[in-house]
């Protein structure tokens, strides 16, 4: 049985040793994605994989747990180990990673008491029931049980959001009731007061720092920090970060290759263990991308996140791997990753409008108000319905709480699409002596780190109501739209007219399985879904214009396309691309 411990240096079978670790989320990667990556990582000079283990993708349903596929958390430790790599964990129910809601489920939020990140009943008593489940995957998988994981972390950058001891204090415990028993660590900003609110230092658990530049004066605050503890640890950057995440309507953000290898070969030669974030950054697949806030505003990101990492999404490898190499001093020999191609240009076979294929395709439900999304999954799209009997003169109308875009459609006509500032906004609108009003919502992802987490605006949908005239509006109908109910639709009812979002379907054979980029350039928003696998968001306002597809989406022989549009802009092809596009201006 092999050894790791942490003493002034790490010791892995008695011998003192440096973790050169990189991240790759198994469920930002599609499973037959692993092993090449994996691979790559070793040739890359690195000795151990890290990755975050989301809550919200292990009980996607409050009580019921998936480990399988994308979601096999064990299969992909077990292939590191296979390959020769040791594995760093970080199960905390919080991870942040630029992912919906920072990992927590959505259906926490179905509980009016709930206070995520803290040492309450509500909150803690829905870990403990993940956990249980969590660990019993996870705890064969230690080193000290003959896996390849090396340690686990406890709480994910606590210094920035909170300071409740106790709550750290009862995820340590927890975990170690469920039988963990490798090293645990703490991860936090370098500077003091971060430190000191997220770490556990005097309960001897392992602090160490993030950053991705200015290499040794972080360290010299981690190792102050350590120092006034009276602790001799070794130096670890927990999150070295080599590039960076994306939002909608921002410019794409890139590290330079070369202050990549300055910083690290500084990090390297002070002697410092590191984890590269990312190694390979991977796909916000579904309605898994997260919200960063400022002030009022959530800015979601983009479906990719490549992250400039050293391997891009696809899998290629980026310039800075031959820098990594030459920091760590391994011959600069290139993976050998599966290609990418393009597949031919595909015309649609079917379309039809969302309004005449609701009941197949959202669950519906009567209420007095209209119903937060958490009623239903807590993800994606939410339509509204109701009908209003009018004076036949304009009225004025407010959606009271709201989020996170409304698009709000009379008698069938688009009258606003309110979307971060004019959300909430009172709009005029003309009204005949019977209406029906519809208001389509989107969750364009919860925010994943910050205050926020704990505002009422990350339960979605409209919390409200919707104001007419002076009055609430009573009496609605609502569909919760559940895009795994696609096979359902039937095709037939399609009408010609453009209004409203529509369906679109393509079908094209394949006769070989790769790669590949959809080019979503001539879409206007909405999402792809692939053989039931939900691509993610595509937005006309860029900065990313292409959706990646991993082999795994794909079929040999007939395979089953569907664009939901939202907008009016008409979908009629599909075209394919050997890589990603970006927008040159970002247009709303
Ligand atoms: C922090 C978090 C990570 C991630 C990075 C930015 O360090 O701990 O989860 O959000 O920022 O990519």
């Amino acid at each position: 049985m092999e050894k790791f411990e942490v003493k002034s240096q790490f010791y892995l079978n008695n011998q003192p040793f440096k973790i050169y670790a990189g991240a790759v989320h198994y469920f930002r990667l599609a499973p037959s994605e692993w092993e090449p990556t994996l691979r790559a990582l070793k040739l890359s000079g690195l000795n151990t994989v890290e990755t975050y283990i989301p809550w919200n993708v292990h009980e996607p349903v409050e009580g019921q747990f998936n480990f399988t596929g994308q979601a096999d958390v064990r299969e992909f430790v077990l292939l590191a180990q296979k390959l020769g790599l040791y594995v760093i964990l970080r199960p905390s129910p919080y991870i942040c990673a630029e992912w919906e809601f920072g990992g927590f489920p959505a259906w926490l939020l179905r509980y009016s008491d709930m206070l995520v990140r803290s040492n309450t009943p509500r909150f803690m008593s829905k870990v403990k029931a993940y956990y249980a489940e969590l660990f019993k995957v996870l705890v064969p998988l230690q080193i000290t049980h003959g896996g390849p994981v090396l340690m686990m972390q406890v709480e994910n950058e606590y210094g920035s959001f909170g300071n409740d001891k106790a709550y750290l204090r009862a995820i340590k415990q927890l975990m170690l009731d469920n039988g963990v028993d490798v090293p645990l660590f703490t991860a936090d900003g370098s500077w003091q007061q971060a430190l000191a609110a997220g770490s556990l230092i005097d309960d001897d658990v392992l602090v160490t720092a993030n950053f991705g530049s200015h290499s040794a004066e972080n360290l010299a605050e981690l190792q102050q920090f350590m120092t006034a503890h009276g602790k001799q640890w070794p130096l670890m950057c927990m999150e070295f970060w080599d590039g960076w995440f994306n939002r909608w309507q921002e410019e794409i953000i890139k590290r330079a290759a070369s202050s990549f290898k300055t910083d690290l070969q500084e990090l390297v030669d002070a002697g410092a263990s590191f984890n590269l974030y990312m190694f390979r950054g991977g796909t916000n697949f579904g309605f898994y991308n997260g919200s960063s806030s400022r002030q009022a505003i959530d800015y979601p990101q983009v479906t990719s996140y490549d992250y400039d990492a050293i391997l891009h999404e696809d899998g290629q490898p980026n310039a800075k791997l031959a820098e990594l190499q030459a920091v760590l001093k391994v011959p600069a020999v290139m993976p050998d990753m599966p290609v990418v191609k393009a597949y031919p240009t595909t015309t649609a076979t079917a379309q039809v409008r969302l309004i005449d294929v609701l009941d197949e395709l959202g669950q519906v439900a009567d209420s007095v108000t209209p119903l937060p999304m958490e009623q239903g999954s807590g993800y994606g799209y939410q339509l509204y319905q109701t009908t209003v009997v009018g004076q036949e003169q304009p009225e004025k109308l407010k959606l009271v709480d709201v989020a996170d875009r409304a698009d709000i459609y009379v008698n069938q006509k688009l009258v606003a699409m309110q979307y971060q500032a004019s959300l909430g906004d009172e709009v005029e609108v003309p009204l005949a002596a019977q209406n029906q009003l519809q208001i389509l919502v989107e969750n364009t992802g919860r925010v994943n780190y910050g205050q926020r987490l704990l505002s009422p605006t990350q339960s979605k949908g409209i919390r409200t109501g919707v104001v007419i005239d002076r009055h609430l509006h009573f009496g609605w109908r609502q569909w919760f739209i559940d895009f795994s109910r696609l096979s359902q639709v039937d095709w037939q009812t399609s009408a010609t007219v453009q209004y409203g979002p529509t369906l679109t379907k393509f079908n094209f054979d394949c006769s070989e399985r790769h790669g590949t980029y959809l080019d979503c350039s001539q879409f206007g928003k909405g999402v792809v879904i692939l053989n039931g696998h939900n691509l993610g968001r595509y937005w006309r306002a860029g900065p990313t214009q292409t959706l990646y597809i991993p082999k795994d989406f794909l079929k040999l022989g007939q395979n089953e396309l569907v664009v939901f549009e939202t907008t009016e802009k008409a979908i009629t092809q599909v075209q394919f691309s050997d890589q990603p596009k970006e927008a040159d201006g970002c247009e709303n």
